[in-house]
């Protein structure tokens, strides 16, 4: 089989954790504050309310609380974790890094880690990247954070993208899987730097830092053309899932549960009915908690795997994703417990 991996030990999810804000902002709130509607929310997205973090409160302070979650669910303690990879594109400063600060909070003293630029394909390739540590045997303990304030850099008076996004975070304990033929099995991942230019932010980098030019023209805030983004994430998220299960040989029936990213139920549905998957084997939360970026995944992940109890031992899992690079990726695991 092309391009088939046969890792020496795999990663398997030991635990998972999240931290949702209290604050529910629903989508009437947003009628107040721009031209939209509920309808057209619901129907053009499937959101129909998004999670809101306390003003100055970032990244770290969600990160944290997931983390926390996930190493008691596992009862593993802080000191035992070995890497922290956070994956955000809201870190709370550019520098250090919001796996430093995750670090010195929970109190992982043994803990290396770093930050995981990916946009909304964050967790995806935090969690292979983990993975692949733990493969490569150097490894026992990787944390998984995907963390996002979206509420940050969103500007509340447009239409196109306030209503999109929500803030949350979700955490995965990885740990090297004590039965062969189980765990992350195989991965795909991609990127496409020419998809930069329908979603980005304009300012506050290296080639264009903030002043006061840039705060006045809005540059700080999420610039997306979401027709084009929609138009690229609907064929390469539904291709890239499935591309994962045609190179191992599986089918739709095969899998017990497809965790999309989410960041629109159009887009869902297209790549579940690519992978020719039952509605009932995907996990949907959208409209509570609309596109957290990073969080999205182990938000579904939590999920299944708490809330819902759904997920048992031998089960195929998917998990796929699209967003700002372009980036966008499929994970296959198969569920060890
Ligand atoms: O997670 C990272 C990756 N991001 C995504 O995957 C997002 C992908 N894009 C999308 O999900 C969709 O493109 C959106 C939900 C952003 C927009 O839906 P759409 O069906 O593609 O709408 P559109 O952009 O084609 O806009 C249709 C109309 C426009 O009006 P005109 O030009 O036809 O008069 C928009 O101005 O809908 C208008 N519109 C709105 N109307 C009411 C855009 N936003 C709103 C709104 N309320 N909130």
């Amino acid at each position: 089989m092309a391009n088939r991996r046969t890792p020496r030990r795999n990663a398997y999810v030991r635990s998972v954790g999240r931290f949702l804000p209290e604050r529910r902002m629903t989508n009437r709130e947003f009628e107040d504050m721009v031209d939209t509607t509920d309808e057209w929310i619901v129907t053009r997205t499937g959101i129909r309310e998004r999670r809101i973090l306390e003003p100055g409160l970032g990244s770290s302070y969600m990160a944290v609380r997931a983390a926390r979650e996930c190493l008691e669910r596992a009862g593993a303690s802080p000191e035992e974790v070995d890497v922290i990879i956070v994956g955000t594109v809201t870190p709370d400063m550019l520098f250090p890094a919001t796996a430093c600060l995750v670090q010195k909070e929970i109190g992982a003293s043994r803990a290396w880690g770093f930050d995981l630029s990916a946009g909304c394909s964050a967790f995806v390739f935090a969690l292979t990247t983990g993975a692949q540590m733990i493969e490569a045997g150097r490894y026992d303990k990787v944390l998984v954070i995907g963390s996002d304030v979206m509420s940050t850099i969103i500007d509340y008076e447009d239409r196109n993208t306030c209503v999109l996004f929500g803030d949350a975070a979700g955490a995965a304990l990885l740990e090297p899987c004590p039965e062969e033929g189980y765990g992350v099995l195989d991965f795909v991942q991609y990127v496409d730097g020419a998809g930069g230019d329908f979603l980005h932010m304009k300012a506050g980098g290296s080639k264009r830092p903030a002043s006061c030019e840039t705060v006045k023209n809005k540059e700080h805030f999420v610039y997306q053309e979401g027709r084009q983004v929609f138009r690229h994430a609907v064929i390469e998220m539904a291709n890239v899932s499935a591309e994962i299960l045609e190179r191992n040989r599986l089918t739709g029936d095969d899998v017990a549960l497809f965790i999309p990213h989410q960041a629109n139920l159009r887009i869902i549905e297209a790549s579940a009915n690519r992978m020719k998957i039952d509605r009932s084997k995907v996990i949907v939360n959208i409209d509570r908690y609309a596109n957290t970026t990073a969080g999205t995944i182990p938000l579904c992940l939590y999920q299944a795997v708490v809330e819902e109890n759904r997920v048992r031992k031998g089960d195929y899992l998917v998990m796929s994703a699209f967003g700002a690079g372009f980036t966008w990726g499929s994970a296959l695991l198969r569920w060890w417990e």
